[in-house]
Order: C-alpha cells, then sequence, then structure tokens
C-alpha cells in the first residue's frame, strides 16, 4: 500500500509518502512561519489561502524524490481535525478530489492521533501500549495509550495548551513568532537559581495541567524587572523550567499509575531540549524507556498523517462517501467520526 499523507491543520503544509513494505519514502513541509510573522500569531484566511498555493507542489515534490507517479498512490490519508476549518478544508477538499480522479480511497485523520503514532514510525521497538504526553500549541494532555483508536485521556490542561504558553510568554519577553523555540533558546543564557517559579497544580492529586497561573506569575515578574537582556533571560528560564516540571511531575505519576514502562513525548513542544533532558532522568528514574519523534516530527508534518492513515486503511477504514467533513474541534477520545 502506498499512502500519500497531507497534514493542513494549521500553519504548515505537510506532505508524505508512506509505503507499507518499505516504509516513510519522502515527505516535505512548507512552513508559513514567514507569512504569519509580522502578525506575531497565525492569521486563518492568510493560512488557508497559503495551503492552497503550496499543496500542488509539495506533492511533485514528494512523488519526484520517491521516483513515483501520482497513479502509484493507493490511498490517501489527510488531517480531518482538529485545526483551523479553513486550512482543514483545503486538504480536505484536495485529498477527495485527488482520491475521486484516481479512483482510490481517502481517510480522514485526528491530528493528534498523527502526532502520538509518530514515534512509531521509525522506532521498531516502540509498541502498544504506552502513556504519550501530547504537548503541542494547542493541546497539553496525558493520555493511556491501550491500541490503536484506545485511548484514554488521563489529564490535560484546564487552561493554556504548553506551547501556547510559550507563545505568550515569549511574545511578552519581545520574541519573534512562533515563540516556543525562541523562548528555549535564550533560556540558555539564564542563570538556574535567581528565579523559582510556581509549578501549577503540583499538590493536587490527578494528571491535570494549568499555566495561567504560571504566566500571570511571569508577567508580574517581568513587569517588577528592570527588563534588561539578563532579566529576560533569567525569566525565560525560569517559566521554560516551571513548564518542564510540572509537565514531568503528573507524566511520571501517569506512568506509575498506569505501571507502564514506555512512555511516548510527541507534539510541537517535545523539541524542547530542557524538557527531553528533565524526561530522560524522569524515564530513568521510573525504569521506562521514553520514544520521541526525530526532532522533524514532533512539529506538524505529513509522515505521521500518512502513518497514522496507513494503521487504519490497513484494517479496512475509509471516507464513507464523497461528502468532505471536517471538525475544527474533536476530542481525541471520540475518533468515531461525527
Ligand atoms: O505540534 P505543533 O507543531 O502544532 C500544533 O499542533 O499545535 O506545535 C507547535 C507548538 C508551538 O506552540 C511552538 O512554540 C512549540 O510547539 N514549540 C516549542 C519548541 N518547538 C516548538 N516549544 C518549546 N520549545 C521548543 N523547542
Ligand atoms: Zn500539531
Amino acid at each position: 500500500m502506498l499512502v500519500l499523507g497531507i497534514e493542513s491543520s494549521c500553519d504548515d503544509t505537510g506532505i508524505a509518502l508512506f509505503d507499507s513494505d518499505l516504509g516513510l519514502l519522502a515527505e516535505a513541509l512548507h512552513s508559513q512561519t514567514a507569512t504569519h510573522q509580522p502578525y506575531g500569531g497565525v492569521v486563518p484566511e492568510l493560512a488557508s489561502r497559503d495551503h492552497a498555493r503550496h499543496i500542488v507542489p509539495l506533492l511533485a515534490k514528494v512523488l519526484s524524490e520517491a521516483k513515483l507517479d501520482k497513479r502509484d498512490i493507493t490511498a490517501i490519508a489527510y488531517t480531518a481535525g482538529p485545526g483551523l476549518m479553513g486550512s482543514l478544508l483545503v486538504g480536505a477538499c484536495f485529498a477527495k478530489a485527488l482520491g475521486y480522479a484516481l479512483g482510490i480511497p481517502t481517510l480522514g485523520i485526528h491530528h493528534l492521533e498523527g502526532h502520538l503514532l509518530a514515534p512509531l514510525l521509525e522506532d521498531p521497538t516502540l509498541d502498544f501500549p504506552f502513556v504519550a504526553l501530547l504537548v503541542s500549541g494547542g493541546h497539553t494532555m496525558l493520555v493511556d495509550v491501550q491500541d490503536l483508536g484506545a485511548y484514554q485521556i488521563l489529564g490535560e490542561s484546564l487552561d493554556d495548551a504548553a506551547g501556547e504558553a510559550f507563545d505568550k510568554i515569549a511574545k511578552l519577553l519581545g520574541l519573534p513568532f512562533p515563540g516556543g523555540p525562541a523562548l528555549a533558546e535564550l533560556a540558555l543564557q539564564g542563570h538556574a537559581k535567581r528565579f523559582v517559579f510556581p509549578r501549577p497544580l503540583s499538590h493536587k492529586p490527578g494528571f491535570d495541567f494549568s499555566f495561567s497561573g504560571l504566566k500571570t506569575h511571569t508577567l508580574q515578574t517581568w513587569k517588577a524587572s528592570l527588563q534588561s537582556d539578563q532579566d529576560k533571560a533569567d525569566i525565560a528560564h525560569a517559566f521554560q523550567e516551571a513548564v518542564v516540571q510540572s509537565l514531568v511531575l503528573k507524566t511520571k505519576r501517569a506512568l506509575a499509575h498506569t505501571n507502564c514502562k514506555r512512555l511516548v513525548v510527541a507534539g510541537g513542544v517535545g523539541a524542547n531540549k530542557a524538557l527531553r533532558q528533565a524526561m530522560d532522568a524522569m524515564g530513568d528514574e521510573m525504569n521506562a524507556k521514553v520514544y520521541y519523534p526525530r526532532m522533524a516530527f514532533c512539529t506538524d508534518n505529513g509522515a505521521m498523517i500518512a502513518y497514522a492513515g496507513y494503521k487504519r486503511l490497513a484494517r479496512g477504514e475509509r471516507d464513507p462517501s464523497l461528502a468532505i467533513h471536517v471538525q475544527p474541534s474533536w476530542p481525541l477520545d471520540k475518533l468515531e467520526r461525527e
């Protein structure tokens, strides 16, 4: 089976070809960072127009890289939600039209399932069941992954997602969009001991997260400081440390609760080096192995959608009709399409 994967849920156009025998054959990504940078955040209308511009050239690129023709594709998987309505529609319309023209099946995929399964794409030692920490720009959740599609959400953020908090604090400190990587870079210059920020919900039982109080604390510390370059770096360091420790604490709890020895860390914030170091140390302590997708597959990409699509298509799933159906809001534990 040769699956074309299409990701267009937010501000990255990702296209990939996954072969059931040979694995990932080619993948290409167009990032819209430059388009949205002047606005300090993603502008939905610009995002969908940009997807429409890049989707066809990206397909041509992966086909030529894999030395294949579009008629070699046997199925198409695309992100059907959650995400921005316009952006999702571009990917879904393209997938459905191409599927119809080629006479092959299509299947809408849940974006977070793509993130969740991404480490399986390249690491044959990983298998179900595992605990997954999904940390992206829109979601922060701990999931008990029993099997493909069997996802029990153990806990999630009650307010901002971790990536969103990174982006907002980065904006406050005057860093360029997207803020997460820029804040992580700046934190390297910060003094570790100067500020210790609160670890939200750490004294409460359960697996939920909260970052809005931490955001307010960070804002107040910034306002009370001289706002020098060193203040900025020290605050970035303390903020990142508080987010990382709060993620580690709840993840450790989830591993103990499920008695699971495999942990997957996925989603954009999973690219954060301080988080990876702290998760590795906690994994050692818990005698658990921690799995990450390769850096480029932490953030949005077509490969994870092609792979999740392959897993589902292989068990016979297909879009039930030609109707175009996307879900901007779509809970991960309700994967049966509405
Ligand atoms: O998974 P993703 O690409 O898109 C969503 O599905 O949301 O995640 C993007 C998020 C952004 O908030 C971005 O700032 C954050 O991931 N991010 C990081 C790092 N790289 C990306 N946050 C902290 N440290 C990083 N190195
Ligand atoms: Zn994502």
